[in-house]
This record gives C-alpha cells, structure tokens and sequence, in this order.
C-alpha cells in the first residue's frame, strides 16, 4: 500500500506543479498593487470615506457654530474618525499636510513627502485631485508587503476660515489657533492649493 504512494502518476504530480509555479512567477513579477486588486480597491474606498466623513463633518460644525465651533473637527473629530475606519478595516489611517499645523500629527515623512511632491506636480498639470493617487508597495519583512496609499487633500473654501490668510481667520480663531499652535504653518493657502494627504498604509498576504 505504501509503495502506492510513491507511484504517483509523473504527469498527475506536475500537472499541479506548474499552476503552482505559474502563481509563484506572475505574483513576483506584479510586485505591484496588481497583484492584490481587491485591497486597492478597498483602500481607495477607505480613503474616500476619510475624506468625505470630513469634509462633512466639517460643513455641519460650521453651519452650527462657524469656524470657532469646528476647530474641534480638525482636532479631535479628524484622528477619531481615521482611527474608526482603522478598526473597521485592520489598516492604518492618517492624515498629513504639506505645511503641518500640528507638528506631532500632520508632518509627511518620507515616502509622504514624495506622494505630496507628485500631487503638487500634478495638479500643477492641470490634474484633478480625485484623478490622482500615490501607490506604493514595499517588502517590509519576510513575508510581509506593505501597501502605501495616499490621496490628495485640497484647500475648499469653507477651509480658509482657519486655512486662508491672515484676513480670512477671524480674530478669535486666530487668537485660538496660535495657543493650540504655537508654530503653526497652514495658513495661506488658496482654494484648490494641496492642503496634504489621506494616507492608508496596510499589509498585503504574501
Ligand atoms: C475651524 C478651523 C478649521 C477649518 C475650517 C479647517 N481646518 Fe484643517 N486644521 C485645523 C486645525 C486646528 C488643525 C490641526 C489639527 C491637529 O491638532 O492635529 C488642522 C489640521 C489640518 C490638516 C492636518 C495637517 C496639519 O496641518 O496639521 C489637514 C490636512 C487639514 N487641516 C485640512 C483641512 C481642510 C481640507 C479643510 C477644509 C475642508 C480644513 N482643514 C478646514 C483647523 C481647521
């Protein structure tokens, strides 16, 4: 009965043996976002919803209280609602600018600062933001791949409240940012300017 084992049919054995091969070679030549599509999909719908839980939340504040009312949005409610849609879908959700307000939150790091360098050029093109991505995957263990998104936040009106010129900010906000904010740098920007990124980073199976 053993020796039954042994005599496996070649052919039955590399009949399995090539799919499997051919899996191995396609996955490695598609280090990309290719090869996981469905992720992608699913981190560029978690990075929509980041930016329209915000952009909604922030509109609902300033039509309660004005801007005074919604500094608290771009505090407090921003990191919670990336960190409910962090739980919800076992990713990491963030957000950075391209001139940080809060620099213990908001400053890019590397691979960042190269996304928001592109979106910059992009949209100096002509590019729509909701056209642009930045996409990258790196091997960050053995087994481990790391899939790094980031979508481009840009400046709308309603923004200029706490975002705009020194005109633009009303007294008592400015007073208020400027204790939150000792160094803050996100002042001065035009609608349509990148304000920064959406960033989800996840691991992909290998
Ligand atoms: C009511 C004031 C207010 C308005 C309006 C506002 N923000 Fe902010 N924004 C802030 C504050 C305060 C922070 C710092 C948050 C923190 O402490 O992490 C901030 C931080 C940010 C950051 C994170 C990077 C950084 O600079 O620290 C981004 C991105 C951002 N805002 C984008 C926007 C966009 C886009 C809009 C309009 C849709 C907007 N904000 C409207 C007050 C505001």
């Amino acid at each position: 009965m053993l020796s039954q084992k042994n005599t496996v049919p070649r052919p039955a054995a590399k009949a399995l043996l090539l799919p499997l091969l051919l899996t191995c070679a396609f996955a490695s030549a598609q280090p990309g976002p290719a090869r996981n599509e469905s992720a992608m999909q699913e981190t560029r719908d978690i990075a929509a919803a980041m930016l329209k839980e915000l952009s909604q939340t922030l509109q609902a504040a300033m039509a309660d209280g004005g801007p005074i009312n919604a500094i608290g949005v771009c505090k407090t409610k921003a990191p919670e609602i990336a960190m409910s849609l962090s739980m919800k879908h076992q990713v990491q959700v963030s957000r950075v600018g391209t001139r940080a307000r809060n620099p213990d939150m908001g400053v890019p790091n590397e691979w960042q600062t190269k996304a928001l360098e592109k979106f910059q050029s992009r949209l100096a093109g002509g590019d729509k933001p909701y056209d642009i991505e930045y996409v990258e995957v790196v091997k960050t263990g053995a087994y481990d791949l790391e899939l790094r998104y980031a979508k481009p936040i840009v400046l709308q009106p309603m923004c200029t409240a706490c975002h705009g010129t020194p005109e633009q900010i009303s007294p008592e906000v400015k007073e208020k940012l400027s204790k939150l904010y000792p160094n803050d740098k996100a002042i001065n920007y035009t609608p349509g300017d990148l304000r920064g990124a959406v960033i989800v980073t996840r691991l992909l199976s290998h």
